[in-house]
């Protein structure tokens, strides 16, 4: 070709990538790859097998083992037998692995990138240059979060056997995600890789070996989902990792339900991509061809949804088309190509079905001009404009080449575009105004923000998402505290109270006092109309409850939902609110103490110091609420990740027995000091203790809604909570056993949990009653990335 034809296509030529070591790998292996358990490869006989291909060209790329039940009793096994080693050696020794297995990851990185892209599709460029180093970048990240572990997260050990099961989106990156963190903290772990993409685990078990790593530390069973539920079901599991659909996330979080299991979940995506009219467009349509081209669109947090600003959208979506139609799509081995394969036939006709379906909705369909080749599962990236929010293809997570676009006017109207999905993994924002930039991003329902940019990660800062994108983080000291848990919890069973029974004759000197429920700043009657009555100790009537029931709740919930500007409220403002209310409690500290006593029976002394520590336990979160900072990560790309801690949302709880007053004070403070509404359900022993509360906050400024208290017997309640759609976490420290339903329910709108599976705590403890184990679940961590630069 000559230059000035070169020069006038701007055309570049092809730039295959050998696979001959990576085919040499797999034919030195016959092919044929067993389990990797206990640090050995096994082949049991008489094992089914199933194929792996090229997506590519279709062709056998091996033969892999479908693990059987008795495999995964023997991993898991493998894993339970090497923890307590793993964990006692220290952080110390541990780094040192996990510094081996990173540059062991360098030394054979070009073997474990072909190897991917044969196995998924992806363009060798991005094996090679995206996969590759973050999974080495995450391993060394995490061998020098092992050895910080021990000063900095005191008071924690490991979980256990984690059982982790991946996609076949990032295969190996995935496994990294998973594995590294869950060593670092000195769990060990059974993951189990995606059918589709499972060659480069089990090359990642090799290193294993190659490091030295002690055996039973790391076990990679293959197989189907089946082998995937079977292990994370499994009874001497401690901990489940899942990244994939919502579909299966919602299956698996059922399926653990009161297992005492801890779980994150990372599922799919619908991500906003917004640009403003005073964006950089070449570079915002440059960001655009990562967002959703990366991987062919098979990315969970894939900037899937294009919102342009009407005035620049003609010219934005003529300059995309044009860049489209410039992407180069074919051999994933050629290092000039920029989009690959489909994993696999099935996603492919999935892809089909979904775009063909959807179209029948509306919109304007333009397909990238390059030929696709015509072996092979391809598909050609497409963008189709003026979709409806409404309609399929903007709800509907296509996880393939596929962009769907509409276009806004306001500011406003972009963030209700952006949040009109079940999901809320990221978001892209594009705007040279940073304050707008940094006004929208706290607004949007996300885990991750990136401004002028997309797609970035990085071990340091946390990645993952809430709504039915799941819950936990990934990467970040976030991601560390999915792998541990708090020494100083409490083992032992929590004791059932039965609420004293006794007969009409009131206290004496008492005068009658119904207390109503607490909803939207008002004192209101029972939906049931029904009242109950709580005794004391000594069998004498202190009075009457209102009986909540669901509609309470759900007037509850919607008044907390009209209260959620508070979570826009200074940090300053509510902790001046929990000073006064801790100051208005303190006043009336006897009487609280009386009726501590009157309820519970309890010497009048202990009740005051139940009073005063409930005093303290205000006095703290005051103080943490403006204390309870983020964090600026030093991120390698010229510029920030800011972690910024957000309320969770709405959250309901349900109360202890066990320390009446100081059990709710203890759950309730936290979670108003970090911007969240509540709907709380006192102890149901006693909860008298509760109704007084409401005095002291209707007198404190508290907004009307912020905390809403409703009286109710929790069997009566819980599923209605559990499965409220605008609840965003429960919290349970009941006695009476509703943590596997509570955790079942939570599947409707994949709201986080926190419940004691039938565990005590101790409220009275300075470490089981307060502290940032209460701040962690009253916030979520979002991750707002900012380049610098021009
Ligand atoms: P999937 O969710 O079925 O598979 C992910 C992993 O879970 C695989 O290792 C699979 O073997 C395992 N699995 C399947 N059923 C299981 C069960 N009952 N218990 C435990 N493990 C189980 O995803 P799939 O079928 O490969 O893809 C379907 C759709 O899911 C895609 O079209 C895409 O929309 C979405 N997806 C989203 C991903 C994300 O990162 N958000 C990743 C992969 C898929």
């Amino acid at each position: 070709m000559k230059v000035t034809k070169i020069l006038e296509t701007m055309d570049y030529g092809t730039a295959p990538e050998s696979s001959a070591a990576a085919l040499k790998w797999i034919e030195e292996r016959g092919a044929d790859f067993g389990l990797f358990i206990n640090g050995d490869f096994v082949k049991p006989a008489g094992h089914e097998s199933f194929a792996t291909h090229n997506p590519a060209n279709n062709e056998l790329l091996a033969k892999l083992c479908q693990a059987q039940t008795a495999d995964v009793d023997a991993a898991v096994s493998a894993a339970r037998g090497a923890q307590a080693g793993w964990e006692s050696m220290g952080g110390s020794a541990r780094s040192k692995y996990l510094y081996a297995i990173a540059r062991l990851v360098q030394k054979h990185s070009r073997l474990f990138a072909v190897l991917e892209t044969l196995d998924n599709g992806k363009p060798i460029r991005e094996s090679r240059d995206i996969d590759v180093p973050l999974v080495a970048r995450h391993f060394y990240f995490h061998a020098g979060a092992a050895v910080l572990m021990a000063d900095e997260m005191p008071d924690h050990q490991a979980l256990g056997v984690a059982a982790q099961v991946i996609p076949w989106n990032f295969p190996l990156l995935m496994l990294a995600w998973k594995i590294a963190p869950a060593l670092a903290m000195g769990n060990t772990v059974v993951l189990k890789p995606a059918e589709y993409t499972s060659l480069t685990a089990l090359l990642f078990a090799e290193i294993c070996q190659e490091a030295g790593l002690p055996n039973g530390v790391v076990n990679i069973l293959t197989g189907n989902g089946s082998v995937g539920e079977q292990v994370v079901i499994h009874p001497d599991v401690d901990k489940v990792a899942f990244t994939g659909s919502t579909a299966v996330g919602r299956h698996i979080r059922q399926a653990i339900a009161g297992q005492g299991k801890a779980i994150t979940l990372e599922l799919g995506g619908k991500s906003p991509y917004i640009v403003f009219d005073d964006a950089d467009i070449d570079s915002a349509v440059e960001g655009l061809v990562d967002a959703i081209w990366l991987n062919q669109g098979q990315v969970c947090c894939a900037g899937s949804r294009l919102f342009v600003q009407e005035g620049v959208a003609e010219v934005f979506h003529r300059k995309l088309r044009s860049r489209m139609d410039k992407l180069r799509i074919g051999d994933p081995m050629d290092k000039s190509i920029d989009i690959g394969a489909i994993v696999d036939p099935v996603q492919l006709q999935s892809i089909k079905r979904l775009v063909d379906e959807g179209l029948e909705e509306g919109g304007h369909c333009h397909v990238a001009a390059g030929d696709c080749p015509s072996e092979g599962s391809f598909y050609p990236p497409t963008f189709i404009s003026e979709v409806d929010p409404a309609c399929r293809l903007m709800q509907e997570e296509i996880f393939g080449p596929v962009l769907v676009g509409s276009t806004f006017r306001t500011p406003a109207e972009a963030v209700a575009l952006a949040n009109n999905t079940r999901y809320g993994l990221a978001a892209s924002i594009w705007t040279e105004n940073i304050n707008l930039a940094l006004d929208l991003a706290p607004k949007i329902v996300c885990g991750v923000a990136w401004i002028n940019t997309t797609n970035q990660f990085d071990a340091a800062a946390g990645f993952g998402g809430c709504r039915e994108s799941g819950f936990g983080r990934e990467g970040g000291w976030e991601g560390l505290y999915a792998y541990v848990r708090p020494s100083y919890q409490s083992t032992g069973e929590i004791e059932v109270i039965t609420p004293p029974q006794g007969s009409s004759e009131p206290v004496e000197g008492s005068i009658d006092r119904t207390p109503k429920l607490f909803i939207a700043g008002r004192q209101v009657r029972p939906d049931s109309g029904y009242s109950t009555p709580v005794y004391s100790s000594t069998g004498k009537q202190l009075g009457f409850v209102g009986q909540g029931n669901r509609k309470d709740i759900r007037n509850a919930v919607e008044a907390a939902h009209a209260a959620r500007s508070w979570a826009k409220s200074t940090a300053h403002l509510r902790a001046q609110i929990l000073y006064y209310i801790a100051e208005n409690l303190s006043v009336r500290r006897e009487e609280f103490a009386q009726r501590i006593t009157a309820m519970t029976g309890a010497a009048i002394e202990s009740a005051k110091a139940e009073v005063d520590l409930s005093i303290d336990r205000l006095f703290i979160y005051a103080a943490w609420a403006d204390k309870y900072d983020g964090a600026a990560h030093g991120v390698p790309i010229r510029g920030v990740a800011l972690a910024m801690h957000e309320p969770v949302g709405i959250i309901g709880m349900l109360c202890s027995d066990q320390a009446p007053l100081l059990g709710m004070v203890s759950v309730l403070a936290p979670a108003i000091a970090m911007g969240n509404t509540c709907v709380v359900v006192p102890s149901q022993a006693y909860p008298l203790a509760a109704t007084d509360l409401y005095q002291v906050l209707e007198t404190s400024d508290l907004p009307a809604g912020v905390v809403n208290i409703v009286t109710a017997v929790h069997s009566d309640v819980v599923e209605t909570m559990a499965g409220h759609m605008e609840v965003d976490s429960l919290w349970y420290f009941g006695a009476d056993g509703h943590s596997a339903s509570i955790e079942r329910a939570s599947v409707t709108n994949l709201k986080r949990t926190w419940v004691n599976n039938g565990r005590s705590r101790n409220w009275e403890d300075a470490k089981q009653g307060a502290g940032k184990e209460f701040l962690r679940q009253a916030t979520e961590v979002k991750n707002i990335w900012i380049p610098y630069g021009e």
